[in-house]
């Protein structure tokens, strides 16, 4: 079964309250979505492999640890631009590859209008950036892209997720790690995660 870590952190829950209240303006939602995204980014990064790396400090020789992955952040447009600054401070050696996705308001299926992703060398880590998990349907379709390309470890970073996305994702690609900060029980008839948050895309982009 696909490891799923929902974020129990106080800042968490406090922070995704403010980002859920339909009064926060754009640029807050903007700056909770980035407070969010870097707590998210610490619990997905908590595993990653390391090696030796001596250095000099302005003392003596020192042997510390550099990351021995190549990893790659892959946000799911638009919403998903909301997480990519934050991911790359904390790794700003990682490869960002955006995939262009909308949710067709009639069937809630996934439409890809962009992917640049190469058909060769792919990244050690793949992590999925996209705020929103509804029907899962994009984040799978992402899942899929990075798995095509050859990419061994999948992680999915997500600000509010649904129990039936999570539990198809779970179903669907057990391989994959899942970190979100809340779960919410269910989707309404359009496919919006209830509670939820509303359309983060249009929020982060004031649309
Ligand atoms: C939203 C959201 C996710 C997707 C989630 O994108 O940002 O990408 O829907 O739904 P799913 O899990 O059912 O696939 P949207 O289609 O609104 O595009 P946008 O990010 O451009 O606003």
């Amino acid at each position: 079964m696909a490891e799923v870590f929902e974020m129990t952190h106080p800042l968490v829950r406090h922070h995704i309250t403010i980002l859920r209240d339909s009064r926060t303006p754009p640029a807050l939602f903007r700056a909770q979505t980035r407070r969010l995204a870097t707590l998210l980014g610490a619990q997905a990064t908590a595993d990653l492999p390391l090696r030796e790396a001596r250095v000099s400090t302005p003392i003596t020789d020192f042997v510390g640890s550099e990351l021995a992955v190549r990893l790659a952040l892959v946000p799911i447009l638009r919403a998903g631009l909301g997480l990519v600054e934050p991911l790359l401070e904390l790794l700003p050696e990682a490869e960002v590859w955006h995939l262009g996705m909308y949710r067709d308001e009639k069937t809630s299926q996934p439409v890809e209008y962009y992917c640049k992703l190469r058909a060769d060398n792919p990244c050690d880590v793949g992590m999925v950036l996209d705020p929103m998990l509804a029907t899962g349907g994009s984040v799978l379709s992402a899942i899929e892209a990075l798995k095509r390309w050859g990419c061994p470890d999948i992680r999915v970073l997500s600000v509010i997720a649904s129990q039936p996305g999570i539990d198809r994702l779970r179903r669907e690609h057990p391989d994959v790690k899942v970190y979100v900060c809340a779960i919410d029980p269910e989707l309404n008839d359009r496919n919006f995660i209830v509670p939820g948050l509303g359309d983060a895309g249009d929020r982060i982009f004031n649309t």
